[in-house]
């Protein structure tokens, strides 16, 4: 019998199955992201168990947004990413450089623009003193060094968090400050989408907060799948891998 899953990795958005209904809501969030106006980018939160299928519901979504032509750059978070709210902006703003490099969206004179914008936003980062005299948090800093990024790329942009209790845990208030500084983007007219995955306990983590927080995000809850869809998902797969058999 072929196997058409390889356990252990997230599904392949080739081999993605069903979903249908959480594609539907991400998908008109990502529209409303990149058509609206004036400009009122959605955001997604995607929550559920380990190994319910968070991870591949992403990078689906990731293909379908750049089919959409929005730029994403989607970030694995890690305990060590997340440590501080340093270190989490230091990666995201690395990790968005890259981003920026390895795709064909850009073009090289654009590229080399980022590559100023980088050094530009990291220079306060880690720098306590200068920051102090400067009286900027590592929010300020990321809150600017985004808009500056947007003026640059002026293209639809998602940001993906994949794994965001890893920031929950050690620095709860840091989804806090998540959602103040893509509030505040949107003053600014910026198309910036913010979509992310975490466990269930999130957001109930953060005890009498968590309000504002779950007005912020659309919340997909992901469950296990029905008999039906298991049934679908695995006559498809199949089809799929003996196709690429040649069976
Ligand atoms: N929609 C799907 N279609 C096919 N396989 C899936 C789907 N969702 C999850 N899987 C499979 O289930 C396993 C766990 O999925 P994953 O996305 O890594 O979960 P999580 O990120 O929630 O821990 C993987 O082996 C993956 O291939
Ligand atoms: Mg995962």
């Amino acid at each position: 019998m072929i196997n058409p899953y390889v356990t252990g990795f997230p599904a392949d958005p080739k081999s993605f199955a069903g979903r249908e209904r959480e594609l539907g809501e991400i998908k008109k969030a990502i529209d409303y992201t990149v058509h609206s106006e004036p400009a009122t980018p959605q955001n997604v939160a995607i929550v559920g168990d380990w190994g319910i299928g968070k991870t591949s519901l992403l990078n689906k979504c990731k293909a379908i947004a750049l089919d959409k032509d929005c730029f994403v750059c989607k970030i694995t978070l890690t305990p060590e990413k997340c440590k501080n709210m340093d270190s989490f902006v230091y990666n995201t703003i690395d990790e968005l450089h890259t981003a920026i490099w390895e795709s064909n969206m850009f073009t090289p004179k654009l590229k080399e623009s980022v590559s100023e914008w980088k050094i530009e936003s990291l220079k306060f980062l880690g720098l306590e003193l200068k920051r102090d005299a400067a009286k900027s948090t590592s929010s300020t800093l990321f809150k600017n060094g985004l808009l500056d990024l947007w003026r640059r790329v002026e293209k639809p942009t998602i940001i993906m968090y994949d794994d965001l209790h890893y920031l929950a845990d050690s620095y709860p208030m840091g989804l806090y400050d998540l959602r103040g500084i893509f509030q505040e983007l949107r003053e600014y007219d910026c198309r910036f989408m913010l979509m992310c995955t975490g466990v269930s306990t999130l957001f109930s983590k953060i005890r009498g907060l968590s309000e504002p927080l779950m007005r912020f995000f659309e919340h997909i809850k992901l469950k296990p799948f029905t008999l039906d869809e298991t049934k679908k998902s695995d006559s498809s797969a199949t089809a799929k891998a003996k196709n690429r058999s040649g069976i």
